[in-house]
């Protein structure tokens, strides 16, 4: 009996203590409360999950410290497998508006903000963003974002990706950016940024994917580039840009996509980047490039694509592109081409609208010289 009454008033209050202390603190729960507030979903009903004092248990897209119990992520896509993105008719593909509240830099222990695909998020990026010292992921693509990426970003010391793409960003690449030393993804794509690539670019050290494609960037193609020892991928594809396609570009051991394509870029194709035998996708197609396509290839070059179309190439089709390991997808059309196509197996495959729009090619798979 005594013990019955003693744990009918006791475990109550022993459950009620124990929530309080697993519990995210009250200004955590607060914050991501405003967050909600400020976003719309209307065909999900994520934000239904958002309930009870412990943000830490079952609240959807956000997980915190076993130890502080601090929020360290929130993590909503609205891409993703999760099968919540099932209930409203598209599988895989959610719709939210709203903005982005600033609440959210009141969680300071936050190490990664994803708020990404939602397509109709507007509003700035939270300008405090950049006083998160833990913030290690800032992905928020595929939304509808505007304004300015902040422009003290450099503090964010930590950060290791930075995605931005598929947004309505404008304004210039903050200078400060070059001073994220553990970034490894930039992606920047398909906004509305203007202005120059920072010339020092090539301090990001750390940097193996640097996506700066679809926007309106104009100068040259920075050299420091070259520096970037783990830079795997680069796409500076469709912008403004103009100048000379820099040589140390040919120097870089892991690049092994290098999209420049459509832009206004002039010289000739430095043959150390025709060279490079790491490089399995190079796409060049739609600049001003001129002279002779450079006579480099050998028993290593091993391209999936590659793009010289509509440039202002003359000259013959390389003799060594036939002892090239492998030519998947060749495109030399629309250029100044001239002379008898190559044989060899790299050709075997290939149809006539590779070489399409030239001076005078002649030869398989075209007409016999
Ligand atoms: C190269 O870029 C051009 C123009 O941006 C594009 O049309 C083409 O499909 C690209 N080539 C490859 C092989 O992806």
């Amino acid at each position: 009996m005594g013990v019955f009454c003693l744990s009918a008033i006791a475990l109550p209050l022993l459950v009620a203590i124990i929530s309080a202390v697993h519990g995210c603190p009250p200004s955590d729960r607060e914050a991501l409360l405003v967050l909600s507030s400020s976003l719309e979903d209307p065909y999900l009903g994520i934000f239904d999950s958002w309930k009870g004092t412990d943000c830490c248990s079952n609240w959807y897209g956000i997980s915190c410290d076993p130890t502080t119990h601090r929020v360290t992520d929130v993590s909503l896509r609205g891409e993703s497998e999760d099968p919540i993105l099932h209930k409203n008719g598209r599988p895989g593909s959610g719709f939210m508006s709203g903005s982005i509240n600033p609440s959210i830099c009141q969680l300071n222990r936050l190490t990664a903000l994803i708020i990404a695909d939602w397509k109709g998020i507007a509003g700035e990026i939270p300008q405090c963003v950049v006083s998160l010292p833990d913030l290690r992921v800032l992905d928020l693509i595929g939304n509808s974002l505007s304004g300015k990426i902040p422009e003290q970003i450099g503090n964010l010391q930590k950060l290791t990706v930075l995605n931005l793409a598929d947004n309505k960003i404008s304004g210039e690449i903050p200078s400060s950016l070059v001073q994220l030393s553990s970034l490894k993804h930039l992606g920047l794509s398909n906004n509305l940024l203007t202005g120059e690539i920072p010339a020092n670019l090539g301090n990001l050290k750390m940097l193996s994917r640097a996506l700066l494609s679809r926007n309106q960037l104009s100068g040259t193609i920075p050299s420091s580039i070259g520096k970037m020892s783990r830079l795997a991928d680069l796409d500076l594809s469709i912008n403004k840009l103009w100048g000379q396609i820099p040589k140390e570009l040919g120097n870089m051991r892991v690049l092994s996509t290098l999209n420049l394509d459509s832009n206004m870029i002039s010289g000739q194709i430095p043959s150390v980047v025709l060279a490079n035998t790491g490089l399995g996708i190079l796409n060049l197609s739609r600049n001003s490039l001129e002279g002779e396509i450079p006579d480099v290839f050998g028993p290593k070059s091993y391209y999936m694509a590659l793009d010289l179309s509509f440039n202002n190439l003359k000259g013959p089709v390389p003799r060594s592109i036939s002892s090239a390991k492998y030519i998947g997808h060749l495109d030399l059309s629309h250029n100044h081409l001239c002379g008898s196509i190559p044989v060899g197996s790299p050709f075997d495959h290939l149809e006539a609208s590779s070489f399409d729009s030239n001076d005078c090619l002649c030869g398989n798979p075209l007409k016999t010289c």
